[in-house]
């Protein structure tokens, strides 16, 4: 099983909160106001959460789904990076397979968050999509691949049966390696158009069933750890910095990329809304990250 370093750096800021929370509570402050209840878990129920709140676990394409050069899938820039720079992740393993959801999603749907019918709550699986499962080389024009949209076509559905709603990311860093190798993907404006395509094939495809839609996972992570330190796909990075890369500017690549999803990420807002949502009734977003 691959560990990615994004889990040391969660386990740190974990230790961090602790530590603050620990603090916090020596010198007196920050706790007072607390009711009693909160300091001791036993008392928080399902129950204790409004009615319509959603309970859900979530995922990303490249850390579950394995199958990672089956049914006609594209590499991503995390397919590359993992085999090309092994003594960059922890065990210097890789996502090949991964927890194999790509075979295995009915078993872990059906043994996984199962629904209290008639608890007035609600419950949802997020999940992201591989880009180049969909468009195997990253552009239209490469052509779209039957066979993932069939994969998702299949989760979505296995999913609704049990009572789960999908919330689907449509990016989570797993950039096709054909745009990264044909114009360096996010560093250059013309991945929007790319991206504005991708999303409009998973709205067409997904959209009657998907309503909450995810444009970009933690652009933060991303930009800062795959063009600032270089630890991640696609480690690039100033030779000076902890990825010790080498290609890149740790200096200017990451705003150049910030930059690019901001108008990746507007483009696909505004198709949506224009284009699906008052069909399709859903919503889109992104989710932020702020460490
Ligand atoms: C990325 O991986 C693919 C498939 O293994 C390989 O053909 C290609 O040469 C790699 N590209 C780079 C830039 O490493
Ligand atoms: C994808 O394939 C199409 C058709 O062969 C080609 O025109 C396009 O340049 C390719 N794109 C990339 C990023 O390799």
């Amino acid at each position: 099983m691959m560990e990615f370093r994004e889990s040391i750096v969660l386990v740190t800021l974990l230790l961090f909160t602790v530590v603050a929370a620990v603090t916090a509570t020596a010198t007196g402050s920050a706790t007072a106001s607390l009711p009693a209840h909160h300091e001791d878990e036993s008392h928080l129920h399902r129950r204790s959460f409004p009615k319509g709140f959603i309970f859900g676990a979530a995922s990303s394409a490249y850390q579950y789904e394995g199958g990672a050069k089956e049914g006609s899938k594209g590499p991503s820039i995390w397919d590359n990076f993992t085999h090309a720079h092994p003594e960059k992740i922890a065990d210097g393993s890789n996502g090949d397979v991964a927890v194999d959801q790509y075979h295995r999603y009915k078993i872990y749907v059906a043994g996984g968050c199962t629904p209290n019918e008639g608890d007035g709550h609600r419950y949802a699986y997020r999940f992201s999509i591989s880009w180049p499962r969909i468009l195997p080389n990253g552009s239209l024009n490469g052509g779209i691949n039957k066979e993932g949209i069939d994969y998702y076509n299949n989760l979505i559905n296995e999913l609704l049966s049990q009572g789960l709603q999908p919330f689907v990311t449509l990016f989570h860093w797993d950039t096709p390696q054909g745009l990264d190798k044909q114009y360096g993907s996010f560093l250059s404006p013309r991945i929007v158009k790319d991206y504005q395509d991708y999303v409009e094939v998973c709205f067409r495809e997904f959209g009657d069933r998907v309503k909450h839609w995810i444009t970009f996972n933690e652009p933060h992570v991303f930009t800062d750890y795959g063009y600032a330190s270089g630890i991640f796909a696609p480690g690039r990075c100033s030779s000076w910095e902890i990825g010790r890369c080498k290609n890149g500017d740790s200096d200017k690549e990451p705003y150049i990329v910030g930059h690019h999803i901001l108008l990746a990420h507007a483009a696909a807002v505004d198709l949506y809304r224009n284009k699906f949502q008052k069909t399709q009734n859903g919503k889109i977003g992104m989710t932020l990250d702020c460490n």
